[in-house]
């Protein structure tokens, strides 16, 4: 065998239990106790750890221009950093420019991490700029292997498309077996809050929640779940921020609705307060949709608890607070939205294990098995099992991180998490049987990762 994983306890989404793992040709090819390690090329010894299922991350932004910058981590930087933290396969979003069309898009991300991604990678198809040819196009998309599509609800001027975009869209990608995905926030308020608050003077980061508060948010999820209900299709949320917009997605459900919805990791972790930080610190927060009240972060845990959000995404998005974020300064609205965090995500949903509010395989769920059912990749990715890909992490529950910008491997010049101590860190990570961390180092040439071809929503 390639490689032989000893003594850990294996954690899926199901099961905890302890057994060795064997690997050939890049696959799980024997799970048992006390296999023979003997000739194999490498055993690592896994006692006192975890042995999960490599993270999935469905919500990154790499290499893509936006709001007159570029983000600052491309595939290598973002990937390292995604591996380091325990991912092995990540959804990117491939940004649509206007007058191109979506698989140009896609031919324009293609040689972008080719050659140079970690791990592996697939994408997500982007509507910017809809027009007959671009409807025409959507239903082709799984030929190219990518089974998933996001719209925009806000960012009007830009990126917002109207009602009529959103449920034609839904009817015509749904019934090709693509899953549409919305950013669920209404442009026309946020915008004109946006106005006005510029208006009053209010210019500094913290009006940035002002601007888009949670009804903004869930009158917009509640409106896109009613338009998937009137053509009966599913509808994925992402970045889902606040408990308003929780319910909307539960009360669909009641309705019958597939209506699935997504947080992600700083949602569970920061306030409106950290955008109030001294001077203009407050801009690292400034993301969308924005940081809430306190009872929120509360509210999200209990919601991925009980099912009603159903995996954490990192929506990693990352630009230097020097030079980048500085472009808001005296102007919120300017301040590039996004934040990083492909590498805190694993580590930040394990606090929930760590303080009780989820359970261990809950915990691989939300960031692992989930994302692989729901995004076309179940059963190669996403679990421990016999024939799938031999993704793995060491998972040290034991060990602690004190998390500085330093420590970590995103082309940043931020963490959010600065200065908080993680528990429970992971130590070493195959992609397809091969070690590309160790340590919490990357090992091995770029260009180890490869493009994931999606099967069909539903499929
Ligand atoms: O602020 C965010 N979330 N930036 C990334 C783009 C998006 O809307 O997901
Ligand atoms: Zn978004
Ligand atoms: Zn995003």
């Amino acid at each position: 065998m390639d490689l032989v994983v000893k003594n850990g306890t294996i954690v899926t989404a199901s099961d905890t239990y302890q057994a060795d793992i064997g690997v050939q040709d890049e696959r799980i090819v024997q799970i048992g106790q006390g296999l023979d390690a003997g000739g194999a090329a490498r055993v690592i010894d896994a006692r006192g750890k975890y042995v999960i299922p490599g993270g999935i991350d469905p919500h990154s932004h790499l290499d893509t221009p936006s709001m007159g910058t570029y983000m600052s981590d491309d595939y290598l930087t973002g990937t390292i950093a995604a591996a380091c933290g325990g991912t092995t396969s990540i959804i990117n979003f491939c940004f649509q420019e206007k007058g191109k069309s979506i698989h140009d898009s896609l031919e324009h991300y293609h040689p972008r991490a080719k050659g140079r991604a970690v791990v592996d990678y697939g994408f997500h198809g982007m509507i910017s700029d809809y027009n007959d040819a671009v409807a025409r196009e959507i239903t082709s998309l799984p030929e190219a292997g990518v089974t998933s599509i996001k719209l925009f609800m806000a960012y009007r001027g830009a990126l917002m498309v109207d009602d009529r975009t959103l449920v034609q869209t839904l009817d015509q990608a749904s019934r090709a077996g693509i899953l549409v995905m919305v950013h669920a926030e209404n442009g026309d308020a946020a915008d004109l809050m946006q106005q006005r608050l510029m208006a009053e003077g209010k210019r500094d980061p913290k009006y940035h929640a002002v601007s888009r508060p949670p009804r903004v948010e869930a009158e917009a999820t509640g409106r896109a779940a009613a338009l998937a209900e009137v053509v009966g299709v599913p509808i994925y949320f992402v970045h889902v921020s606040c408990e308003e917009a929780v319910e909307e997605i539960r009360r669909a459900r009641v309705r019958g609705v597939r209506a699935m919805g997504e947080t992600c990791t700083h949602y569970l972790y920061f306030t409106e307060d950290d955008l109030d930080r001294p001077g203009f610190e407050g801009a690292k927060w400034v993301y969308t949709p924005p940081a809430r009240k306190a009872h929120q972060p509360p509210a999200l845990w209990h919601a991925l608890a009980n099912g009603d959000l159903i995996l954490v995404a990192s929506d990693h998005c990352s630009f230097n607070f020097k030079g980048q974020k500085e472009l808001g300064l005296g102007d919120f609205t300017k301040i590039p939205n996004g934040a990083p965090g492909i590498e805190e995500r694993l580590m930040g949903v394990y606090q929930g294990v760590v303080e009780g509010k989820i359970g261990l395989n809950r915990w691989v769920d939300l960031v692992s098995t989930t994302a692989a059912k729901t995004f076309g990749l179940y059963p190669r990715k996403g679990t421990i099992a016999v024939g799938s890909d031999a993704d793995l992490v060491i998972w040290d529950p034991n060990a602690e991180l004190k998390v500085t910008q330093s420590a970590l491997h995103q082309n940043v010049d931020y963490t959010l998490y600065e200065g908080r101590t993680f528990r429970g860190v992971p130590q070493i990570v195959t992609l397809r049987g091969q070690v590309i961390v160790e340590n919490r180092q990357h090992v091995g040439p770029p260009g180890t990762g490869r493009f994931l071809a999606r099967t069909r929503w539903g499929a």
